[in-house]
């Protein structure tokens, strides 16, 4: 492979991003040369001719400065509005984007299909489909970094980040750790591979066998009893899990939150950081006892149990998660004054 400047171009975003860098390198290029221009003519032009010689002093210019001031003052605002509107697409997951969960830890990325397929540093991918990652940490910070897709995301322990791209060619690209993260992150890179979506679905059924990720978690479910308290006609001590992925939850605290993959992992690892209306703080943690793939699988598991067709929006839902309440609420948990119960 030959020397290239730039990465391939192997995302649909990635031609967005180059246009937008294309641009801030042709403005700075430009007026590094003007500057650069001006300050040698300047000194040529306006150089001292002799010992006495006196300048004449100058007393603004109005229409000079007002050139200095809405020229870059637009161009800025360019830059703000083009730069903004890439990254709101570039953070926003469309809502037909395929799951796929990774797992970090010193040093290798663990990638998670939600049909089963595990893999260690490789990664398979449909070309023309959006993929949504869903990361994690074991231990430190990591970044996961696919230059071909301009893709970089840092991926936090103790919490889920996501990111997504969309391959627009099949290919073998480069994945990499981009946060240092200890000996050997030099080490800790990848492989993706964009594949055709007949090649794809054929790869995929290969590994049918160790069964889906929300299978595994029903396991797990089983295995840890969540269903005794969690009972799904609504009966249980704890909330009814059905349908639950996707609703905002009435919190006891007043506040409303979206039932996410975030919230579902953080009432598996801490149940009393949002306790639902109607509900005792009863649940032990299960941090320690759970990895962060069995978290994985039991947050699967809970989305699976959203997608039961035929089932009207609400119904079936214990009443503590089918409250009222507007959708545009959803984006700020964190605000308990924001509910219309309070206002
Ligand atoms: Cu992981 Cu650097």
């Amino acid at each position: 492979m030959g020397f290239r400047l730039f990465p391939e171009q192997a995302s649909t975003i990635s031609f967005e991003v180059d246009h937008l860098l294309y641009f801030l390198l042709a403005v700075a290029i430009f007026f590094t040369v003007l500057i650069f221009c001006a300050i040698i003519f300047f000194s040529i032009r306006y150089r001292r001719r002799s010992d006495r010689e006196l300048p004449h002093a100058v007393h603004g210019g109005l229409p000079l400065e007002i050139a200095w001031s809405v020229i870059p003052f637009g161009l800025t605002m360019v830059m703000f509005t083009w730069g903004a509107s890439v990254f709101f697409k570039e953070s926003r997951p469309p809502d037909n984007a395929m799951q796929i969960y990774v797992v970090a830890k010193q040093w290798m990325w663990k990638l998670q299909h939600i049909e089963g397929q595990r893999e260690i540093n490789e990664l398979h991918i449909p070309v023309g489909r959006p993929v949504r990652l869903t990361m994690t940490s074991e231990d430190v910070i990591h970044s996961f970094f696919v230059p071909a897709f301009r893709t970089k995301q840092d991926v936090l322990p103790g919490r889920y980040t996501t990111t997504w791209f969309q391959a627009v060619k099949p290919g073998k690209y480069h994945l990499f750790c981009a946060e240092y993260c200890g000996t050997k992150h030099s080490g800790m890179i990848g492989w993706i591979y964009a594949m055709e979506p007949r090649d794809y679905e054929a790869w995929l059924s290969g590994g049918r066998a160790m069964g889906s990720l929300a299978e595994n978690g029903e396991k797990l479910f089983d295995d840890l009893a969540c269903g005794n308290c969690h009972k799904p006609d609504g009966s249980g001590r704890c909330p009814n899990l059905v349908g639950l992925y996707g609703k905002n939850v009435q919190l006891a605290s007043g506040a409303v939150v979206k039932a996410d993959e975030a919230y579902i992992r953080e009432s598996i690892l801490q149940p009393t950081a949002k306790i639902v209306a109607g509900y005792q703080p009863l649940m032990p943690t299960f941090q320690g006892l759970v990895t962060e793939e069995g978290v994985l699988q039991l947050v699967e598991y809970i989305k699976s149990l959203g997608e039961k067709p035929g089932v009207p929006e609400g119904s079936g839902v214990t009443p503590a998660l089918n409250r009222e309440v507007p959708n545009t609420q959803a984006t700020r948990p964190s605000n308990a004054t924001s509910t219309p119960r309070n206002r």
